[in-house]
């Protein structure tokens, strides 16, 4: 059983976001969507979806991450749970190019700011630089790479980080783009006031909602697969 007493900075660091538990309750709602696919997840952080997944039944499990820490945290994890897992770390698809999955997901640091460390969370958690398509565009772009015939993909998409020229980089891989889900999200000040200021002014009122000192935001639940399948 995994022991919350011992967890470490590390563990809290890597704690699961409201985004996260998004993209948990949408692989939940379709358990049959997940039963026996080859599953992988870029960026599994503490590992938490890749669990999910496997006890949705994926045939296997395969997470990527940038930090030491994640494949530390998700391994101890996963083995705790009894999930055979391989977990790579390295940069976006390096680690698992020439491979292909039946369901990709991913909930990528999109929040348009400078890499900073924002609420006890390492910068490579949230940022995704100025415009906060640092690590959205390279996962688009290989997608199409690693998708087996009838894959699909479900991510993580605020509704601040142009949902449209998503859209267009995956017409150009003859994917397509649908919003299955839309979830308000709580954005806690720290962090809108590192969000890239002209991002903010353009999309206060329409994506980001402002009461008092509360401020909310649109995100997209994604699902991404080849032009002309979505049943
Ligand atoms: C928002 S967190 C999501 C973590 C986990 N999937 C979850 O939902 O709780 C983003 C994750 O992406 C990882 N990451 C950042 N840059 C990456 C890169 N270039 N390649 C792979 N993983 C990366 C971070 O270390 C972090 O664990």
């Amino acid at each position: 059983m995994f022991d919350v007493r011992k967890s470490s900075p590390a563990v809290a660091a890597l704690r699961p976001s409201e985004y996260t538990a998004a993209l948990i309750q949408a692989l939940r709602a379709e358990p049959s969507r997940v039963s026996g696919v080859r599953a992988l997840e870029i960026g599994c952080g503490s590992g938490v979806v890749l669990a999910v997944l496997g006890a949705l039944g994926a045939a296997s499990l395969c997470g990527i991450d940038i930090e030491d820490e994640a494949i530390v945290t998700g391994q101890a994890l996963l083995q705790d749970l009894g999930h055979k897992a391989e977990i790579h770390q390295g940069d976006m698809w390096q680690p698992v190019a020439g491979r292909r999955f039946d369901l990709v997901v991913a909930n990528l640091p999109h929040f348009p700011m400078d890499h900073f460390e924002v609420a006890g969370r390492l910068s490579t958690w949230s940022s995704g630089g100025i415009d906060g398509r640092e690590l959205l565009d390279p996962f688009l772009e290989g997608l199409s790479d690693h998708l087996a015939i009838n894959g699909r993909a479900l991510i993580t998409h605020n509704a601040f980080v142009d949902v449209g020229r998503s859209r267009q980089i995956l017409h150009r891989y003859g994917l397509s783009l649908h919003i299955a889900k839309t979830l308000l999200v709580h954005i806690a000040n720290e962090k809108i006031n590192l969000m890239t200021p002209s991002i903010l002014r353009a999309e206060e009122g329409c994506s980001i909602h402002r009461y008092g000192p509360h401020v909310f935001a649109d995100m997209h639940i994604v699902e991404i697969a080849a032009a002309g399948t979505r049943s």
